[in-house]
Parts: C-alpha cells; structure tokens; sequence
C-alpha cells in the first residue's frame, strides 16, 4: 500500500507567501491559489505532498500531534506553544520581526504589579519572571495595542517590525524579549519513521534560504 501523503501545515499571509518560493525549490508547487480558495488542503506538484492551509497559531498542535508531519511558523508562536513533540531543524529567515514589550510613551517605570495585555501569555509571565518583575498577564487574540490607551493594561507584549503600528497608537518599545523568524518545524515521530522522504526536503529547502541569503 502507498504511504499516506507527507502533509504540510502553512498559514495564510505572509508566511504562505514567503514560504511557497522555498518549496518550489523542493518540487513542491500549489496547483491551486489558496488565498481565493475556501478548500483547507491542497495537492501540490508532488502527488506524495499535500498541502494545508491552518491559522498561525494552530501550526505547533497540528504538528505536535502529528495532524502534520511538516510546517511552517514564526519562533513567536513556538516560543508560546513549546517545543514538545516539534523538530526546529531550519531558520527560514522570513517573516522577520521582533517580540517586544511596549507602553505608551512616557509610561511611568514599572513599579510594584504591572498589568500586561498579550496573545503571548506564556512567553510574557517567564520574560517578566526573569526581570523580577510581577505582572499579571491579560489575554487578547488581536489588537493588543489599544490596551494601553483604554486602561486595560500597562505594557503589551506584541510583535514589532516598522514600529508602524505602535506609533500610530502613541505607543514605543521598552524591551526587546526576542528576534523573531519563521522556522521550519517536523513532527518528531514523522522525523523518524520517515526520515528518507522529509530530509530530502530539509535539505533542498535549506539550500534555497542559503542562496536567498547569498545573493541579497
Ligand atoms: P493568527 O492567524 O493565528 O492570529 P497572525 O495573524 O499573527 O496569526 P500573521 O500575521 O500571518 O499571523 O503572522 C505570522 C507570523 O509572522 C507571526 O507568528 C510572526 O512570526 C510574523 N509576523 C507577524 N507580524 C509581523 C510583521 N508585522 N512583520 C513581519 N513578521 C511578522
Ligand atoms: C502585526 C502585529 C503588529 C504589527 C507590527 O499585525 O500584530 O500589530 O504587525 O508590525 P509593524 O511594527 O510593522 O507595524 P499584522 O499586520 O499581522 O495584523 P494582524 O493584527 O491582523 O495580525
């Protein structure tokens, strides 16, 4: 019987769209558009490789759990969800940007408990941990930069890249907690029992970030 198709777990936006370059490079090409597409998985040029088409956030569970034996996410959402279970073997360098903590310009020092409003629960209780400092941590799912304005919270902890978002809301970085790119990811199971048909794409794709980063 044939294997079950190797299946690849991508997100919408630009990790979709800075990743497809890198898989083409594979041989792995969509056969069709998924950002005019309501489907959620995907054949590609390769009749073994399958693609699907899940929120940034789900991309650690799918491949923890194995609902993928590849994927693609940014380190931010790693760092949240925890390595368990998921093989990191490549820095795509794409999708960069910075995890930050902010707050609205000419916020007063942090003194005593801070309130701190994020989608980063956890990353943002073991970066305050690490300063000493005791925060209690709010969760949102979205625009995390209206908190401040509104009284809800003290600081953010968001991801930062022009710094756009931040100064049209008055707001300006305070502490840098991480770098951030998206990484290629493995299920750690699907690494081993196999390995011949996913370190050939490993490898390939591995190249094509090296030449990316050669002829910049
Ligand atoms: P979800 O759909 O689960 O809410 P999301 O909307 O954060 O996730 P994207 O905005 O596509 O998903 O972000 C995907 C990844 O790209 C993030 O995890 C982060 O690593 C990186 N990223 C986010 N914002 C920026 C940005 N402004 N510039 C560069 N990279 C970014
Ligand atoms: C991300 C992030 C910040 C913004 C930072 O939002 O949540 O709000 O980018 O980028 P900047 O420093 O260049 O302004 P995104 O554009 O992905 O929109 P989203 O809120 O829909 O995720």
């Amino acid at each position: 019987m044939p294997n079950k198709p190797l299946t690849i777990a991508l997100s919408k936006g630009r990790i979709l769209k800075e990743t497809l370059p890198l898989l083409e490079a594979a041989g792995i090409r969509l056969l069709e558009d998924p950002e005019s597409s309501r489907k959620l998985i995907f054949d590609t040029s390769r009749d073994d490789v399958k693609i699907i088409i899940i929120r940034a956030t789900d991309v650690p569970p799918y491949l923890q759990y194995g609902g993928a034996d590849i994927g693609v996410a940014g380190k931010d959402v790693l760092m949240e969800h925890g390595a368990e279970g998921i093989y990191e073997p490549l820095d795509l360098e794409i999708a960069r940007c910075k995890l930050m903590v902010a707050a609205k310009k000419d916020a007063p020092p942090a003194t005593g408990r801070l309130r701190v409003a994020t989608k980063f629960v956890n990353v943002a209780r073991r970066y305050f941990a690490s300063q000493g400092v005791q925060a209690e941590v709010i969760k949102l799912y979205g625009a995390m930069e209206l908190a401040p304005l509104v009284g809800l919270a003290d600081r953010i902890v968001d991801v930062v890249d022009t710094g756009n978002t931040l100064r049209a809301n008055g707001l300006e970085p305070t502490e840098l907690i991480a770098q951030i790119s998206s990484r290629l990811v493995v299920n750690r199971a699907s690494m081993k029992t196999r390995h011949a048909e996913i370190q050939p794409i490993i490898d390939l794709i591995g190249q094509a970030v090296e030449a990316r980063r050669e002829s910049a």
